[in-house]
């Protein structure tokens, strides 16, 4: 068994716990998380990263609630504690530890480069520093586990290649340390656009609650959020990102809830509109959601068990992360 566990190769993702997780989170990769757990190939780790949601300012008390619920929804969705690890960050000090020294490592100029740097630091009244070196301690989450793959949707391309970026200047600079991670991306789903505004991707700080469907949104919200979604001129129902990108990201979405190709889709909708495309993909959605929901409700109501989960979840994650920390101390001259 342990020989066994020792040959698999490493997979560790998370999200932040800021914001609401939507099917964006969903679709691009938390469903993909439980398809990789349930294969069995791989050992499975996944976080809830606070360390990484305090990079913008949060009210305590709403993240000490916001941390349980993305807990609560990732044991909802299916991951098993019996099957993957699942942690909170914070509870492994090794993450910031080990985000510093790769802080250490890293050329401001590649921090400067980064994408979602710009974007959020747009929205910020004061840009804090945390904001800034957000990639490295995602480096480190990533490499202190000696991770193979990484299951992201496409936004987390630019910090995995910096993550590989920075596993190799260690491992020239200091000798062998880290395993260099790859990023795992979905063929499709690995970017659903706004609903209001398919232009950008859906995202957890939206302005208007329009722009995404929340996990935990009611049939209701969901019907009125579809209802006044974004669509493209003319009626068809066609996949075309050029010249209907709303009407096509709605197809993804739907094409992902249904598990059926768009082209069959398509096919059904031929001579429809779009009011009775919508009116479905409501339903589809609070379809696809409601067994989730429903399990989500168990937990939230017992969150005695769910942290007992993340304790234990956090004490086996910190063997190996104790393993590659001591490791990287003796190789930088700590002594
Ligand atoms: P975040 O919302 O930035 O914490 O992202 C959590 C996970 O969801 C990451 O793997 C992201 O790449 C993924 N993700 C976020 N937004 C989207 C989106 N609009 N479409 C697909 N995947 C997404
Ligand atoms: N930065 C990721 C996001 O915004 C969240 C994250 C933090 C992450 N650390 C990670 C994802 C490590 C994968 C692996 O979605």
């Amino acid at each position: 068994m342990e020989m066994e566990s020792k040959k698999k190769k490493t997979i560790f993702s998370g999200v932040a716990p800021s914001g609401n997780i939507h099917i964006g989170n969903y679709l691009g990769a938390i469903k993909q998380w439980v398809k990789i757990q349930e294969s069995g190939e791989f050992r499975t780790i996944f976080c809830v990263v606070d360390e990484h949601a305090i990079t913008v300012p949060q009210d305590p008390e709403k993240l000490r609630a916001k941390i349980m619920e993305v807990a609560a929804l990732y044991l909802a969705v299916g991951i098993d504690p019996e099957k993957s690890l699942i942690f909170i960050q914070s509870h492994v000090s090794e993450h910031a530890e080990l985000g510093w020294i790769l802080n250490t490592i890293t050329p401001l100029g590649e921090l400067q480069r980064m994408t979602q740097f710009k974007d959020k630091s747009q929205k910020q009244k004061s840009i804090l520093a945390g904001l800034f070196n957000y990639p490295t301690l995602m480096a480190a989450d990533i490499l202190l586990y000696q991770t193979n793959l990484v299951p992201v949707g496409e936004d987390q391309l630019q910090h995995i290649e910096l993550t590989r970026t920075l596993a190799k200047k260690f491992n020239a600079q200091f000798g062998e340390t880290f395993v260099i991670p790859e990023p795992m991306i979905n063929k499709t789903g690995a970017r659903i656009m706004g609903l209001d505004n398919p232009e950008n991707k859906m995202s957890k700080s939206a302005e208007s609650p329009n722009n995404y469907i929340a996990l935990l949104d009611s049939p209701e919200t969901i019907r009125k959020k579809i209802k006044v979604a974004v669509t493209d001129s003319g009626s068809e129902i066609k996949y075309d990102r050029e010249k209907k990108p709303a009407v096509s990201n709605l197809l993804t979405i739907y094409s992902l809830f249904a598990e059926k190709p768009i082209e069959e889709i398509e096919k059904e909708y031929e001579g429809k509109g779009y009011a009775e495309f919508k009116k479905d993909l409501a339903e589809v959605i609070i379809e696809g959601l409601s067994p989730l929901q429903a399990k989500y409700k168990e937990f939230e109501n017992n969150p005695d068990a769910v942290m007992a989960i993340l304790k234990k979840g956090a004490e086996k994650a910190k063997e190996t992360a104790s393993r590659t920390m001591s490791e990287v101390r003796e190789k930088i001259g700590f002594v």
